[in-house]
């Protein structure tokens, strides 16, 4: 499969330590939790938190919506949840990318109303915003694209290419 590069590691770097440094004049002084979306966002959480100069608690969440390789199915399934108390917290949802915006619409959900979270706040890597079946707006994203599939930086293809350093779109 053909595959070209969108952004190069060096231009995320930079991105993210954007995002760092904005994630951190917006919310210092709260007491924050860091919700990585897995697996996807493993890699842009753990560099987004060593941007974020104040302390950041770390906590994981995983789910899944069933469809084909490239498509979901709209029905979302909590397959790992949180182990800290969010009650009364804030926490700041760390997803890879939005596309349909079933999955971040059903995290925020939980969190919120299930988790009592306080505020909840939400950052993605990657946003398709042409791309919704719900709307959703994230507080932080990192670049917005075209609706095609990407791989790298966490990102897979049926369980391949997270590893790929930068973001490449992948060809038929
Ligand atoms: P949504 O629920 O349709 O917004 O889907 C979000 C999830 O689908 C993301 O967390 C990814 O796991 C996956 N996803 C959506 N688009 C892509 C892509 O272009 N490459 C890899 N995974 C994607
Ligand atoms: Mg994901």
């Amino acid at each position: 499969m053909a595959q070209t590069t969108l952004f190069s590691k060096s231009e995320i770097d930079r991105r993210v330590a954007e995002m760092g440094a904005e994630i951190t004049r917006d919310l210092a002084g709260s007491e924050l939790i860091a919700l990585c979306v897995l697996k996807g966002a493993m890699f842009f959480c753990s560099d987004l938190m060593r941007h974020i100069a104040f302390d950041v608690a770390l906590d994981f969440i995983q789910v899944s919506s069933y469809g084909d390789q490239k498509t979901s199915s709209g029905v979302v399934t909590l397959l790992k949840e949180p182990q800290l108390d969010m009650r009364g917290k804030s926490v700041l949802i760390v997803e890879d990318i939005i596309d349909s915006g079933l999955s971040m619409n059903e995290v925020f959900r939980y969190i919120k109303l299930d988790r009592g979270a306080r505020e909840v706040r939400t950052a993605t890597f990657l946003d398709k915003p042409t791309a919704r079946k719900v709307p959703f707006k994230a507080d932080y994203v990192g670049f917005s694209i075209d609706p095609k599939f990407v791989i790298g930086y966490g990102l897979d293809y049926a369980e391949k290419y997270r590893n790929v350093p930068d973001i490449q779109v992948l060809g038929d």
